[in-house]
């Protein structure tokens, strides 16, 4: 199985970007732990972050011929206003999960929409670095699930 996980803008400046609300833990730490946690139970997993639309956009539309089984997504910003983004995802035909660090939908109201919730299997929010490991287990899951159901 092999999973790409994918960080929108300005997630390259955690762990000293607003730290009352995002913590510590800088992207690498997020990548190395998922990078460990993949290892641990046998699967492969590429990380890609992005403050360009356009490239993010374009790592979606290759994921399925790159090989990808399912996306792991922080869309970060453009959560709230990428029709763009949704219409990738939604083309792309893997199944994804949808992360945060912080709780959106108990910050401001503009945070309360998210333009991917519904195509997501799953959307994990507010543990921090920690939504990022619940949201792989819930998308390898999901993937193996799909499998078993297609080896029926
Ligand atoms: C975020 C939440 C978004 O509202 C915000 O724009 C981000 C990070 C999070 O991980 O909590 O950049 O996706």
């Amino acid at each position: 199985m092999r999973i790409l996980v994918l960080h929108g803008p300005n997630l390259n400046l955690l762990g000293r970007r607003e730290p009352s609300i995002y913590g510590s833990t800088t992207l690498a730490d997020i990548n190395s732990a998922l990078e460990q946690q993949a290892d641990a139970i046998g699967i492969a997993l590429e990380t890609f972050q992005t403050n360009a639309e356009h490239a993010l956009l374009e790592r979606i539309h290759n994921a399925a011929a790159d090989g990808f089984d399912g996306i792991l997504i922080n869309p970060a910003a453009w959560t709230h206003t990428s029709v763009a983004l949704r219409d990738a995802l939604a083309a792309c035909g893997l199944p994804l999960v949808e992360v945060h660090l912080s709780q959106p939908s108990a910050r401001e109201s503009f945070r309360h929409v998210s333009l991917v919730a519904d195509l997501a299997a799953g959307r994990v929010e507010g543990f921090g670095a920690d939504s990022y490991r619940l949201g792989l287990e819930g998308l390898v899951a999901v993937v193996r699930a799909a499998a078993d159901r297609a080896s029926e």
